[in-house]
């Protein structure tokens, strides 16, 4: 298949805009052969988490491992019951499933698509550990009154980020809002490694300390192991370009907005739904998520004009044959049910040009259906 004019994503094109960069410090790493633990690891943490107003940061290998890592240094595990959303990626609720936990689904906000926290308190139990909201496409989810029941109830606030690097909720960083927030750095997020690998942050010395020790194999000190921990190490290649990428994020997620800015201007009245931004955050597009009638031919339509697309997601969490044993039924979660039968991803990142941009605008306009003015409440 020739390449697409407007691919969902084009890794390529920032590669190509630091290349030089990358590979001189690949060749520092190799020539040191310190392949993990290593100085480009302590200054990608340092970094991150001063970008993300945390204290700390602990460089982990993937997004999964991340919420893992959170959920084990929290101390959640069988028995135990966190509440999360089913409109995210398989990852958040498989994190809970590998501690032994219990996911318990609540359903989304009709606008935003994030937890709605109003759904929060019917699904409280005495098992209840930790709420898990999740920051999806770019947008902070309402994180006060989040915050607020988890006080009011003694719970954990673990934040899944993997979508949100350097978003803000009131003016201060995602990262810095619950006990820790969990960052996939998977090679397409806003901030992405050549390959895999993840960060949390917090603010709590001791969550700190714990999450250190268990990602190398609950060890402080080579060969003592004091809890039983996994290998969770983020590796020094990865460190080194993640390193180099993250002075960059500001002004990539300031394109992105500047993207999405001229698609919701152009594509507000012509399809379903345009992402919606809440006064209390800002959004940073890993995602662009419109909802349009007939989502199959209208994807197949732009595919023909050389355009990208994708649906994040298809399949809501709780109706994942994984998921099977908790018991969900179609209709238990209506707003996310009704939502992944019509959202669609347009191209976003941050090396689109405006040439690329009107080719997007024009397709869509060209191809939507009417609306089937099926709203979601
Ligand atoms: C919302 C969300 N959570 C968790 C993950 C898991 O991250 P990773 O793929 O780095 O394991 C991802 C990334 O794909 C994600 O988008």
């Amino acid at each position: 298949m020739p390449s697409l004019r407007v691919p969902l994503v084009d890794l390529r094109a920032q590669y190509l805009t630091l290349k030089p960069e990358f590979l001189a410090a690949f060749e520092d790493v190799l020539d040191s052969m310190h392949l993990f633990l290593g100085p480009r690891q302590q200054e990608f943490e340092q970094a991150f988490a001063a970008y993300s107003e945390s204290h700390y940061g602990v460089g982990v290998s993937n997004g999964t491992d991340a919420l893992i890592l959170a959920l084990r240094a929290c101390e959640i595990g069988p028995g135990d019951e966190v509440i999360t959303v089913s409109n995210t990626f398989i990852a958040t609720v498989e994190a809970i499933a590998a501690v032994g936990a219990t996911p318990v689904f609540v359903d989304v906000d009709p606008e935003t698509y994030l937890m709605d926290w109003r759904q929060i308190e019917s699904v409280l139990t005495a098992q209840t550990r930790a709420l898990l909201p999740v920051h999806l496409y770019g947008h902070v989810a309402e994180m006060q009154p989040i915050l607020d029941i988890a006080r009011a109830h003694d719970l954990r606030v673990i934040e899944d980020a993997s979508q949100a690097h350097g978003a803000m909720y009131l003016g201060r960083r995602v990262g810095s809002l619950g006990d820790i927030a969990c960052f996939s750095l998977y090679f397409s997020k806003n901030l992405g490694a050549f390959g895999e690998a993840g960060i949390c942050t917090t603010n709590d010395d001791a969550l700190a300390v714990r999450m250190r020790m268990i990602r190398d194999h609950g060890s402080r000190v080579r060969y003592e192991h004091e809890v039983m921990g996994q290998n969770f190490r983020m590796d020094e290649l990865q460190a080194a370009v993640l390193a180099i990428k993250l002075p960059y994020l500001e002004r990539w997620n300031a394109a992105r907005q500047e993207h999405a800015r001229y698609y919701s201007e152009q594509l507000r009245d012509v399809v379903d739904a345009v992402p919606v931004v809440r006064p209390w955050g800002t959004h940073v597009y890993c995602y662009y998520v419109i909802r349009v009638a007939e989502r199959a031919q209208f994807q197949q339509a732009l595919l023909a004009d050389g355009i990208g697309t994708s649906i994040h997601y298809p399949t809501p969490i709780h109706m994942q044959a994984a998921c099977a044993s908790y018991g969900y039924q179609p209709g238990s979660l209506p707003i996310t049910e009704r939502l992944a039968a019509d959202i669609v991803s347009l191209p976003m990142y941050p090396e689109l040009t405006a040439e690329q941009l009107q080719l997007v605008v024009d397709s869509v306009k060209k191809h939507v259906k009417s609306s089937t003015s099926q709203g979601l409440v």
